[in-house]
This record gives C-alpha cells, sequence and structure tokens, in this order.
C-alpha cells in the first residue's frame, strides 16, 4: 500500500505503484519509495562515478542507456529499464522512444568524434534530449542527470552533485533547473550548460 496523498516532483505524481517491487505487508510513503530508489541509484553512483568509467563499461550505446535505467531502479520498480507504453506530459510519443532514443546514441558519437562541442556542453545536450525523449514511466530526470554525470566522469570532469533531495518540489534550485530545461526545449543550452559546470 502506498501513502499517494504526498507527490515527490510535479512531473509524475506517484499514482501507479502497480510496478512496485518492495513487500506487499507493509504501508510505504512517497518518501519511503524514494529512499529506496536512492539506495538503489547509489549502487550505480558508485559503479560509474567512483572512478572514470571506460568506454567498454559505459558505452553509450542504446542497450547501455537502457540498462543503466535498470541498474539505477530494478530493485524497485518492476518496469526499470523498460520503455514506457503510456503517454506523459513530458516526452515523445512512446512509439517514437526507440528511434530518438537511437537517434541520441548516434548523436553522441557523432559529437565524440568530432568533438562539435566541449565536454561540458556535449554532457549538457545528453542530458536534456534524454529527459525530452523520456523514454520510462519514472525516474528520467534522474537518469538523464546519471548519464550526463558518467559523460563528464569518462571525460576527465568531476560530476555534479545534483544534490537530488534539493530538487524537490518547492526547492528554488529546482525551479533554476526546470527553467534551465525549458530554455533548452528552445536550443538555448547556456543556463544548463552553467548547472553542469558548477562545483558545489
Ligand atoms: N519542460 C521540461 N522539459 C524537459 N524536461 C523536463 C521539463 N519539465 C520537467 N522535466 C524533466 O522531467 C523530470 C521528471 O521526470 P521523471 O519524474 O520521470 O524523473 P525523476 O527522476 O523521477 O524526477 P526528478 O528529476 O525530479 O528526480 C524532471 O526532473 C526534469 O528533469
Ligand atoms: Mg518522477
Amino acid at each position: 500500500m502506498i501513502d499517494s496523498t504526498k507527490s515527490i516532483d510535479d512531473a509524475t505524481p506517484l499514482d501507479d505503484t502497480s510496478g512496485l517491487k518492495l513487500p506487499k505487508n507493509q504501508v510505504y510513503t512517497l518518501k519511503d519509495i524514494y529512499e529506496k530508489e536512492a539506495q538503489n541509484i547509489a549502487n550505480a553512483t558508485i559503479k560509474y562515478l567512483s572512478a572514470p568509467p571506460s568506454k567498454k563499461e559505459a558505452s553509450f550505446s542504446y542497450i547501455w542507456m537502457m540498462d543503466l535505467h535498470k541498474e539505477m531502479f530494478g530493485e524497485v520498480w518492476d518496469w526499470a529499464g523498460k520503455l514506457r507504453k503510456i503517454e506523459l506530459s513530458i516526452g515523445v510519443k512512446a512509439y517514437l522512444v526507440t528511434e530518438e532514443l537511437k537517434k541520441l546514441c548516434d548523436d553522441i558519437e557523432y559529437w565524440d568524434k568530432n568533438k562539435t562541442y566541449d565536454v561540458f556542453e556535449t554532457a549538457t545536450r545528453i542530458h536534456h534530449k534524454a529527459v525530452q525523449i523520456h523514454p520510462f514511466q519514472n525516474g528520467n530526470g534522474r537518469w538523464s542527470r546519471m548519464l550526463a554525470n558518467i559523460y563528464l566522469r569518462q571525460n576527465g570532469k568531476m560530476p555534479v552533485k545534483w544534490q537530488e533531495d534539493s530538487l524537490a518540489k518547492e526547492n528554488p534550485k529546482r525551479s533554476e533547473y526546470i527553467q534551465a530545461l525549458k530554455e533548452a526545449d528552445k536550443g538555448n543550452f547556456e543556463s544548463l550548460i552553467k548547472l553542469h559546470r558548477k562545483t558545489y
């Protein structure tokens, strides 16, 4: 059971908990679930961010990107790493997700090879495009920020401390972040790049 009166974020209130893998004989608040997710994500953080991951460890291929979501949420949700089948208020139409994600992989390979952008801008564009596609039912924000951080780490930069908790609804940092994403939607990446350059 779940206390669904409290929403963690404004994008996807957790009204569908059918895929929850936690024991059914307990009542969970959204905070409980968020903490379980954070524990799960911590394993991926250790795996990919404690030392620079090689191209083999983090290939930025389509399959690897999908698996990364599973690594982050697979202990908590049975839809982790699986493409969403439903339409959400953010994201491309569900039937276009595969195509768009594969296009992003090709873009990353091209940007890398041709040094189209500097490392921060490439990480920013990966983050923005990944969350704009919104491949999964939930966790897209955290997954896309992780993707960007892995890219930064792989390319000699330190990961951004997004301070996930402080991205909660009322926090001013969250509105700064969402605002930067909205500007990026319009093709202006500067504010979001600045957030990626920031060292806290
Ligand atoms: N206008 C927008 N354009 C692009 N992305 C957006 C926009 N508004 C919100 N988002 C992104 O969608 C995310 C919410 O998606 P989702 O709930 O799947 O991710 P999450 O990881 O659960 O959330 P969070 O990022 O808050 O931790 C936001 O955090 C943000 O990254
Ligand atoms: Mg969410």
